[in-house]
């Protein structure tokens, strides 16, 4: 039971985990949500043929079916999370049922098995079925960034909505009372003014109330200034927050691929998070040539994941080289050119280290340097022993 339950945690949480089970289980799941949501939001047109409102509300009952089961398994599986606070066969899977996911999960079906128990207000029962969006944002990592950056920076976002409060208590006030003899009806009270307030300052403008006086109009004008202000110092911020956690969490990543390259497990982890900082995640596709034989020596290469091949001469068979392996030293080393064209086997992974970098590398850690130098001096030979023997 403990083995089918733990296969099972596999395909429901295993998506994010790389589990291609859990993959599919997961692009079949965002599959139904959206269209749930598309039949949600195109149920609402009034002159739908009727063929479509029953295609609709099929799909309803199918989503609400699988949103059930899946909602039951996550239960199910909740004590296989690894987590101790979850561990429990009841508290544990308590605990995971007040996570807020967990909650979203609940709320997307609950309200169609209460619907036949309470009736609801139409509006209301559109509303709640429409949370099944919020369901997608488990496989929004984008999302966890926003998060992250909102509550690392909430001290400065917090100053900025305190400035912007502020600025629109002050305009208000004193558009209150530049305005209120003039428009009574539409400046006749600071919440009233506060409207306005908010709407100049946001620069959204809509023009419903507008000051008439001079003075207003000195008003509104300093309001709009300052709004682009505030509104800027808040967009500001997150921009850089984000702009910094997306840093560190390729930082994060590149750290992980690094550690699939043997050479470097060698190193003590400051070492490692120093080159870590120099390397630079590439991609290569597929039959994509990363190296041209007589090509300029500006970088080398380590393989985190996928395959190479490394073609010396046309007429002999290529060098495989796989992930932890590294290629493009030589030239960087010996001097000159490329000895070899690099070309991807399969979709390959590659850190990328410029040629100043992996001078400094050299310097600071003598034994990797003695340990690439090995290599080359391996390669050069065999390529000589191979260039013999093909002139035999
Ligand atoms: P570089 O000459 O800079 O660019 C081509 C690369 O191919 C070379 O560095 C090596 O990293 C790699 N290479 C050359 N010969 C061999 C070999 N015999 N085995 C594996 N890799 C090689």
């Amino acid at each position: 039971m403990n083995a089918l339950r733990h296969q099972v945690y596999a395909v429901v949480e295993g998506g994010r985990l790389g589990y291609p089970l859990g993959r599919l289980f997961d692009a079949a799941l965002i599959t139904l949500v959206i269209a749930n949501v598309a039949a949600i939001v195109l149920g609402t047109l009034p002159d739908l043929a009727p063929a479509w409102r029953q295609a609709f509300d099929a799909l309803e009952i199918v989503a609400v079916v699988v949103f059930t089961i899946e909602y039951g398994l996550r239960i199910w599986v909740a004590v296989e999370d690894g987590r101790r606070r979850f561990h429990h066969p009841l508290w544990g899977r308590l605990r995971w049922m007040a996570t807020p996911l967990a909650l979203v999960d609940l709320a997307t079906v609950l309200p169609f098995y209460l619907s036949h128990l309470i009736v609801f207000d139409p509006t209301m029962a559109g509303l709640v079925r429409m949370l099944r969006l919020v369901k997608l944002l488990r496989y929004m990592s984008a999302f966890d960034t926003i998060a992250t950056v909102i509550y690392m920076e909430r001290r400065p976002l917090i100053a900025g909505a305190s400035i912007l409060a502020a600025v629109l208590v002050v305009i208000s006030t004193l558009a209150y009372f530049a305005e209120r003899g003039v428009q009574p009806d539409k400046f006749g009270s600071i919440p009233d003014a506060m409207w306005w307030g908010l709407v100049t300052l946001s620069t959204v403008g809509y023009g419903d109330l507008t000051p008439v006086t001079p003075l207003g109009r000195i008003i509104g004008g300093i309001a709009t200034v300052l709004g682009v202000a505030s509104f800027a110092l808040p967009a500001g911020i997150l921009a850089s927050g984000f702009a910094e956690q997306m840093k560190q969490r390729n930082f994060v990543a590149n750290w992980n691929l690094v550690a699939r390259v043997p050479l470097f497990n060698r190193l003590a982890a400051p070492k490692i998070a120093a080159i870590v900082a120099e390397l630079r995640l590439e991609i290569a596709e597929a039959g994509q040539v990363i190296v041209r034989k007589g090509g300029p020596a500006d970088r080398m290469y380590f393989i985190a994941t996928g395959e190479v091949e490394v073609e010396i001469e046309a007429d002999r068979p290529p060098v495989v080289l796989r992930q932890g392996d590294f290629f493009g030293e030589m030239a960087l080393i010996e001097g000159g050119t490329r000895r070899a064209t690099v070309a991807a086997r399969t979709r390959a992974e590659l850190l990328v280290l410029e040629a100043a970098a992996f001078q400094r590398l050299r310097e600071d850690n003598p034994e990797l340097d003695d340990a690439i130098r090995k290599v080359v001096v391996e390669r050069m030979a065999e390529n000589r022993v191979a260039a013999a023997a093909r002139q035999a």
